[in-house]
């Protein structure tokens, strides 16, 4: 992990229904070394990322029906810190129809640059920009009502690092947090341990920048951090990886 300083935005309370972006103080944002990779170019790759082909559209498509069906499971979400927000991909859904700002934050100032600079105008006005580290959110305790974390904890395959993410989730969040990743239980995670066995047993090395989890294991962090399971959404059952939670603080 490396801490940077950085400017970012003070954003000790969440503005009420403010469209201001939030003003900047030093900060130091901790990341690891998998997010080093977010600068500018990549940014701009991520932002094409998801409408290159049919099948990431379709997979677009389905991340964002879950991500709508937890929402509406919520009733009204209130304040939204979408984190990590990347380059803006569910701006639209957390926005529309929703009378609440949406604080968008991410590690990387470059995500959050492309982000800002390709969001249309009627989603801008709504959208709260905060530069700052899912590892020490620069936000008060119970600042939001959700906390909607989607493509993070995949990349966090350290037991006391996923804690100190959920810790820091549950404490700005007073209602609700949504948090992605991969989970064990199907045949995309049975074929990935498999060769992760192979690889043991023929000495060959990778250096994974994204990690399976054990259903068990992550539910005990979320108890473990205060965060009690409502219900989870699946992309593909019994298939795929993905795995949408949707917690109660
Ligand atoms: C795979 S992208 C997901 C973005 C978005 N949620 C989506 O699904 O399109 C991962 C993002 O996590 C950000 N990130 C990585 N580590 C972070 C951290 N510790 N705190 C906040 N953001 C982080 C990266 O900068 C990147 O924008």
């Amino acid at each position: 992990m490396t801490r940077e300083n950085h400017k970012r935005p003070e954003a000790n309370q969440a503005p009420e229904g403010g469209t201001e972006p939030l003003a900047s103080t030093t900060e130091t944002i901790i990341r690891d070394e998998f997010a080093q990779k977010y600068d500018y170019e990549h940014a701009q790759r991520y932002y094409r990322k998801h409408h290159r082909n049919p099948l990431r559209k379709l997979s677009d498509w389905r991340e964002k029906g879950m991500a709508r069906r937890a929402l509406e499971a919520i009733g009204d979400p209130g304040t939204i810190l979408d984190l990590p927000c990347g380059t803006g991909r569910f701006w639209p859904l957390l926005t529309t129809g929703r009378k609440h700002p949406v604080i968008a934050a991410d590690s990387s100032s470059d995500m959050l640059r492309v982000a800002m600079a390709n969001c249309p105008a009627e989603f801008k006005a709504r959208i709260n920009p905060l530069h700052t580290s899912a590892y020490q959110i620069a936000l008060a305790d119970n600042s939001v009502d959700t906390v909607f974390s989607i493509r993070l904890l995949h990349h966090i395959g350290e037991h006391s690092k996923r804690l100190q993410i959920l810790r820091e989730f549950q404490r700005v969040a007073r209602g609700h947090v949504l948090v992605s990743l991969w989970v064990d239980g199907n045949f995309k995670a049975w074929r990935r341990q498999q060769r992760e066995r192979r690889d043991l047993a023929t000495g060959r090395r990778r250096t994974p920048n994204r990690f399976l989890v054990r259903r068990q294991e992550i539910e005990d962090e979320f108890r473990a951090s205060g965060l009690a399971i409502v219900r989870y959404y699946d992309f593909l059952p019994l298939y795929s990886m993905w795995r949408l939670y949707l917690l109660k603080v």
